[in-house]
C-alpha cells in the first residue's frame, strides 16, 4: 500500500467539518507555521520539498514561490486555481468537497509564508455544492480564529474569499482566472510579466492549484526533506490520479510518484484491469491535453523500461515516444475504441473553449473540428490528414496561452501513432462509420 499524505483520513465520517478535522490533526501546520516558523523558513521547506504543481505544467512550487515580487507597500495575493475544467481530470473536487479544511489549512500556512493578507479560492463556476462546502468550512475556521485578525493571537491577519469561476475551461488558465477574478472576460494575458511580479490587480500573486496547497501542510508538519524521500527522483510526494475510461475500477487514487503505470492499471489497489477483460489501445494519461499514447508505449519507454507514473518517465521519449503526467487525468481506452472518434471529441471541446483571442487557436481548433469530423463520418480524404498535422503545427507556440498546444497535441500525436487507423477511416467509410465498428490492429494491442 503506498502512503496517503493527503486523502489517509478522508473516509472518516465528520472529517469534513471543522471539529473531525481538527480531531485528526487538522490546523497543525497553521499553528506550527505561525508560532514557530518565520514565512522565509515555510518558503525554504517547500522548496527543500520539491514539491511540484500539480495542476498540470509541474513547475516547482518553492522556486515559483521566491520568484514573488518583494513586498514594496502593495498587498500580495495567493490565488487557488480550482478551475478543473481539463476533460479527465476530477481530483481537486473530490479533495474540497470531502477534505475542505485541508486546504483551507494549506492556503492559511501559504498565505502566511507568501505575505499575503486577503487569498481567494478560484472555483469552477459549474461546482456549486463545492462552493457551498467551502464557504461553511471558511466561516468554522472564522469562527475558531483560524481566519480573520490576529489568527491564532499572532499578528497575523488573513481573508479567505471562494469566488465563483466564469464557467469556462479558459478560466483555469492562471493570467485568466486572474482577469474572471478581476471580474473582467477571462482572456488570458501576454507574459511577462508573469503575476509574481504583477498578477491580481497589477499586485504580485502566486496562482497554485488546489493539490499543490493541499500538499503544504504536511510539509509543514514534517519538514520538506521527509517529503523528498518519497517518490522519484525530481517527482516528490504522492499524486492524486483520476483514473476513468474502459478500466474495472475508475476513482481518484493516491499514489506515490514512481508506481510502474503496468501497476497503476492492473493491481487490484488502483484500477483493477481493463474492463470486461479487453485488450487496452491508448491511454491519454494526464488529461485531454497531454498526447495519447498506444498501449505499448504507456507501459514501457522507446529504450524498453518499464514507464513510471512520474513526470520524468511519462515525458521520457519527448513527444516521439512519451507524453506528460500533466493534471494526473488517466484516460483508458480498451481494444474497440476509436481514436478517430476520441480525437474529434477532444478538438470539439478545445474549439467551443477558445476563447478567440488568438487567430491560430480560434481559427485552428474550427478547422480541425471539421476535418476529424469529415473523416469520422466518412467524407475524409487521405490529403486530410496531413492537413490536420499542418494546422496542428501552426497552433502550437504560436498563441498567447497554452490552450493552443492543448489543442494541437491530441491531434498531433493520434495521427503520431494511430495513422493508419485515420487512413482506414478514409479508406472505409462506410465500414468505419458503421455503429460499433473500431479499427482493429493487434500489434497496438496488449
Ligand atoms: C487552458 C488551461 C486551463 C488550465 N486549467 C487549470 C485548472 O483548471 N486548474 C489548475 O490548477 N491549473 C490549470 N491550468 C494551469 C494554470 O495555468 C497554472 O499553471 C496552475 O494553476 C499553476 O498551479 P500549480 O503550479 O500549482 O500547478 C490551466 C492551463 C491552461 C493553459
Amino acid at each position: 500500500m503506498g502512503r496517503k499524505l493527503l486523502t489517509e483520513h478522508i473516509d472518516l465520517p465528520g472529517i469534513d467539518t471543522f471539529d473531525g478535522y481538527r480531531r485528526q490533526g487538522g490546523y497543525a501546520s497553521v499553528e506550527k507555521a505561525l508560532k514557530e516558523m518565520t514565512p522565509e523558513a515555510v518558503v525554504e521547506e517547500v522548496k527543500k520539498s520539491g514539491l511540484r504543481g500539480r495542476g498540470g505544467a509541474g513547475f516547482p512550487a518553492g522556486m515559483k514561490w521566491s520568484f514573488l515580487a518583494k513586498p514594496e507597500g502593495k498587498p500580495r495575493y495567493l490565488v487557488c486555481n480550482a478551475d478543473e475544467s481539463e476533460p479527465g481530470t476530477f481530483k481537486d473536487r473530490h479533495l474540497m468537497t470531502r477534505l475542505p479544511h485541508l486546504l483551507i489549512e494549506g492556503m492559511i500556512t501559504s498565505s502566511y509564508a507568501l505575505g499575503a493578507r486577503t487569498s481567494y479560492i478560484y472555483v469552477r463556476g459549474e461546482m456549486m455544492g463545492v462552493i457551498h462546502i467551502l464557504e461553511r468550512a471558511i466561516g468554522e475556521a472564522y469562527a475558531k480564529g483560524f481566519l480573520g485578525k490576529n489568527i491564532l493571537g499572532t499578528d497575523y491577519s488573513l481573508d479567505l474569499y471562494v469566488h465563483p469561476g466564469g464557467g469556462a475551461y479558459i478560466c483555469g488558465e492562471e493570467t485568466a482566472l486572474l482577469e474572471s477574478l478581476e471580474g473582467k472576460r477571462g482572456n488570458p494575458r501576454n507574459k511577462p510579466p508573469f503575476p509574481a511580479v504583477s498578477g491580481l490587480y497589477a499586485c504580485p500573486t502566486v496562482v497554485n492549484n488546489v493539490e499543490t496547497i493541499a500538499a503544504v501542510p504536511w510539509i509543514v508538519n514534517n519538514t520538506g526533506d521527509e517529503y523528498a524521500k518519497i517518490g522519484i527522483g525530481r517527482s516528490t510526494g504522492t499524486k492524486l490520479i483520476s483514473a476513468c475510461g474502459h478500466v474495472n475500477q475508475p476513482g481518484i487514487y493516491e499514489i506515490e510518484l514512481g508506481v510502474p503505470v503496468e501497476e497503476f492499471l492492473y493491481s487490484d489497489e488502483y484500477c483493477g484491469g481493463i474492463r470486461g477483460g479487453k485488450k487496452l489501445k491508448a491511454v491519454v494519461a494526464g488529461g485531454s491535453s497531454v498526447p495519447i499514447l498506444p498501449a505499448h508505449l504507456i507501459l514501457t519507454t522507446a529504450k524498453g523500461e518499464p514507464r513510471l507514473m512520474s513526470y520524468e518517465s511519462l515525458s521520457d521519449g519527448g513527444f516521439q515516444t512519451g507524453t506528460m503526467l500533466g493534471s494526473g487525468g488517466f484516460i483508458a481506452l480498451d481494444q474497440d475504441s476509436c481514436i478517430v472518434r476520441n480525437t474529434w471529441n477532444f478538438t470539439r471541446f478545445y474549439h467551443h473553449e477558445s476563447c478567440g483571442q488568438c487567430s491560430p487557436c480560434r481559427e485552428g481548433t474550427g478547422w480541425m473540428e471539421k476535418v476529424l469530423h469529415r473523416i469520422e463520418h466518412g467524407h475524409g480524404h487521405l490529403r486530410d490528414i496531413d492537413l490536420l498535422v499542418d494546422v496542428a503545427k501552426k497552433i502550437e507556440g504560436n498563441t498567447i496561452c497554452p490552450l493552443g498546444d492543448a489543442a494541437a497535441w491530441p491531434v498531433a500525436s493520434a495521427i503520431r501513432h494511430f495513422r493508419d487507423e485515420f487512413e482506414w477511416h478514409v479508406k472505409h467509410p462506410q465500414e468505419a462509420t458503421r455503429k460499433g465498428a473500431a479499427y482493429r490492429n493487434e500489434e497496438v494491442l496488449v
